[in-house]
């Protein structure tokens, strides 16, 4: 058993604790196969069951993948409304990881969602709330900017009513109203598909985390390329601003 952020006799790897994944590359994974982009949509989603599954394997505590951003919306109506079908698709098939024992929570701006997908979120988290092992944030419409601002206002309406002061105010105060208070930060963020960008996620959580890109497109990422992915995190000198 691997142990975090700790070597052991028995096992030399560092496992990170948290992994963020940027989910990218299904409309180009699609074109070369000549395929409509919702095939590559529909195969990132059954990759993302295959790594889900890896990562609870591998014992590691959290993984946070990135479905749908604030700024996805931009896309054509039809490309949006086949990835709102997937993830119907998808919620109502979710007890299959309920006897796998993943914890599923939903994270971004959920209200904006239709009603039926916010109760099978809903309905997902609680089926599978008593599991003990990976727990998948799943981000759904979710912008790392609107996530701080959304704490933000919180914070603002604290202050308002009397319950902070600001000068008291520490960077604790906006850690604990983000969707992942409950969570140790990610330590590491992949993103495959070639691109070198973080494109909203994660923006507060990820101040010290470590990078790993990949060319590989998303739905071809397999656990193979996790498996490399985490061999070199394991060979990461993590400083924090020290020596
Ligand atoms: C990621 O794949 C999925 C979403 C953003 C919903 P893309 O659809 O962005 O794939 P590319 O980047 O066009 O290849
Ligand atoms: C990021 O991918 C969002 C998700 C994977 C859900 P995008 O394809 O939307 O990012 P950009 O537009 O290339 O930055
Ligand atoms: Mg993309």
């Amino acid at each position: 058993m691997a142990i975090f952020g700790k070597k052991t006799a028995n096992d030399e790897r560092i496992l990170p604790e948290h992994i963020g994944i940027i989910m990218d590359g299904n409309g180009r994974w699609a074109k070369k196969r000549m395929l409509p982009r919702t095939a590559g949509h529909a195969a990132g989603s059954e990759n993302f069951k295959t790594i889900a599954r890896h990562c609870n394997k591998l014992g590691i505590k959290y993984l946070t993948v990135y479905a749908f951003s604030t700024e996805n919306w931009r896309r054509p109506k039809e490309e949006v409304d086949a990835i709102m079908d997937l993830l119907r698709k998808y919620l109502k098939d979710s007890t299959n990881f309920k006897s796998e024992n993943i914890k599923l929570r939903f994270i971004g701006e959920l209200d904006a969602l239709p009603e039926d997908i916010k109760e099978l979120m809903k309905q997902a988290e609680f089926d599978s709330k008593d599991a003990t092992g990976l727990v998948v944030n799943m981000a759904v419409n979710y912008g790392g900017r609107a996530e701080i601002l959304h704490a933000v206002k919180e914070i603002a309406n604290e202050v308002k009513n009397g319950e902070k002061n600001p000068e008291d105010l520490t960077e604790d105060d906006i850690s604990a109203k983000i969707y992942t208070s409950e969570q140790s930060e990610p330590d590491f963020i992949i993103r495959p598909s070639g691109e070198y960008r973080l494109s909203n996620f994660l923006v507060w959580q990820s101040a010290y985390a470590e990078f790993w890109y990949s060319d590989v497109l998303w739905p071809d990422f397999s656990t193979k390329d996790l498996d490399k992915a985490l061999e070199d995190f394991n060979k990461r000198n993590r400083r924090f601003g020290g020596v």
